[in-house]
Formats: C-alpha cells, sequence, structure tokens
C-alpha cells in the first residue's frame, strides 16, 4: 500500500528534509584531501543532535546485511556504489569521488537525500559520470506529477543514463518515504516490467536515488557485509532526492 500524505504531514517531511539538505551542503564544503570520512560523520552527528532531530540510518536493520547499520551516514567512495561506511582510515585524495548519503526524522517524518562530490580536481569521464547522474535526477524530478506513472520516472531515468553510455545499478532501488525512511513503492532506476506501475496522486512522497556505474552495472557487497561496489571496479555515482506530488507538481522535500 502506498501512503498519501496530507499537506501537514508534508510540511513535517519538509523540516526533515531541509536539515537533510543543510547537512549535506556543509558536508560537501568540508570535502578536501586529507580528510576522513569520519570526520564528516562526526560533524553530521553534531548537526542532528543540535537540531534535535533523530539519524535515519543509525540503529536500521538491513535484512541483506543481517544487521543494524552503525553510523548516521553513508560514505561511499570511487567503486563503491552505497552503503560504504565512515572511517577514520579512509582518507580522501585528490580525483577520488565521495558519495554522501544521510537521512533523519524530526516528529516522526523522515527525510533522506545523497549527493556525490569530487575531490579537488576528477578525471573528464568522472566528471561526466557526476553530471549524468545528477541530471538523470532532475529530469526524473520533472515526471513526478499527477497523471503520470511510476515507470514514468524509472524510465527518465533509464533513458538518460544509457543514452550517455553509462550503467544503472539494479540491485538498489528508490523507495517511498514517510514516517518511514522506506514505505512502498520500490523506484527503480529503470522500467521493470515485472513490478506494478501505479499512478502518481497528491500526497505521494518518493525518494529517487539513480546510482549509476561508469561501467558495467553488476555489484557486489564487501566482506563488511554493507558496502556495495561496482563489480568491475569502475567509479559509481548516487544523488537523491525526496519529492512529493502535488497539485503545483512536483515539490522537492530535500531543497529550498
Ligand atoms: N541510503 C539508503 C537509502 O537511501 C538507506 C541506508 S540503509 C542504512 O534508502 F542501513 F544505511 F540505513
Ligand atoms: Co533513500
Amino acid at each position: 500500500m502506498i501512503v498519501r500524505k496530507t499537506r501537514a504531514e508534508l510540511e513535517k517531511m519538509r523540516r526533515s528534509g531541509l536539515l537533510v539538505y543543510e547537512i549535506l551542503q556543509a558536508l560537501g564544503r568540508m570535502v578536501e584531501e586529507g580528510i576522513s570520512t569520519w570526520d564528516l560523520e562526526v560533524a553530521a552527528v553534531k548537526m542532528m543532535a543540535d537540531a534535535g532531530a533523530k539519524p535515519a540510518f543509525k540503529g536500521y536493520y538491513v535484512p541483506a546485511a543481517g544487521e543494524r547499520y552503525k553510523y548516521v551516514l553513508c560514505t561511499s567512495i570511487n567503486e563503491e556504489i552505497v552503503h560504504g561506511m565512515p572511517n577514520p582510515k579512509r582518507i580522501l585524495k585528490g580525483g577520488d569521488i565521495v558519495s554522501i548519503d544521510t537521512g533523519v526524522s524530526l516528529e516522526g517524518y523522515f527525510g533522506d537525500s545523497a549527493l556525490t562530490v569530487p575531490v579537488g580536481a576528477v578525471s573528464e569521464q568522472t566528471q561526466k559520470l557526476l553530471d549524468v547522474t545528477r541530471e538523470s535526477l532532475e529530469l526524473a524530478i520533472e515526471q513526478v506529477r499527477e497523471g503520470n506513472r511510476l515507470f514514468d520516472i524509472c524510465g527518465t531515468v533509464e533513458e538518460h543514463v544509457v543514452k550517455n553510455g553509462f550503467s544503472i545499478v539494479r540491485e538498489y532501488v528508490g523507495h517511498g518515504i514517510g514516517t518511514q525512511l522506506h514505505e512502498e513503492p520500490q523506484v527503480p532506476n529503470y522500467v521493470d516490467r515485472k513490478n506494478e506501475n501505479p499512478r502518481l496522486r497528491e500526497g505521494m512522497v518518493l525518494a529517487i536515488e539513480p546510482m549509476v556505474n561508469a561501467g558495467r552495472p553488476e555489484a557486489k557487497v564487501l566482506k563488511d557485509k554493507w558496502t556495495a561496489v561496482a563489480k568491475d571496479g569502475s567509479y559509481s555515482a548516487h544523488f537523491e532526492h525526496c519529492v512529493a506530488v502535488t497539485p503545483e507538481g512536483p515539490w522537492v522535500l530535500t531543497r529550498p
């Protein structure tokens, strides 16, 4: 069942969304050669505490890992797709890309967003990977309208990524969001004809999160049980926003 939110509920999700935005912007500004992903985690923990927000990821049980996640951020470097774990020994260096993914809840309503940041100068091909992944999210956001269907979102991401010669990760998908971090429906970044294709209705909120590999699409999970990486070692980018369906069109809750 897809839970639709009232205006008042969307306003609550908006508060979480803007906090996530502020945190990600601050972390993005911290990114430079020589800092560790643990430095980012420490800063995020403090910002959440200062705002009186609950971290959405810390303590979240993921069946595939068989345990609860231990951090407030996922920090995924280079070939890491998602669920990389903050670590004082992981020092960023020039030419890296780092995906920072986080979520919070305020008054029981969740916000969830991610971005991928270059460390210093990156190669032209890596910059294109970031650009195309971000563009695919922006194009998909435009599809979040009453009367459209879920596949309009999925297909828009897929088309833009494939057209530009990159590949869509299939093992991880976006999701509905509200009083739970993950709600129905799943939001794959490709058209999955085995799935239902619900019509988009006012009050639905979708976390759209393209995960795009520069090389082959296949993912594998490292022995740490969490870190998903591109099997071929190619770089991977990830951007995410929560978007509400409103009569006025798409409302991106996770940015001003
Ligand atoms: N980043 C995932 C998402 O955007 C959720 C993180 S799973 C967790 O949906 F275990 F890290 F919390
Ligand atoms: Co998400």
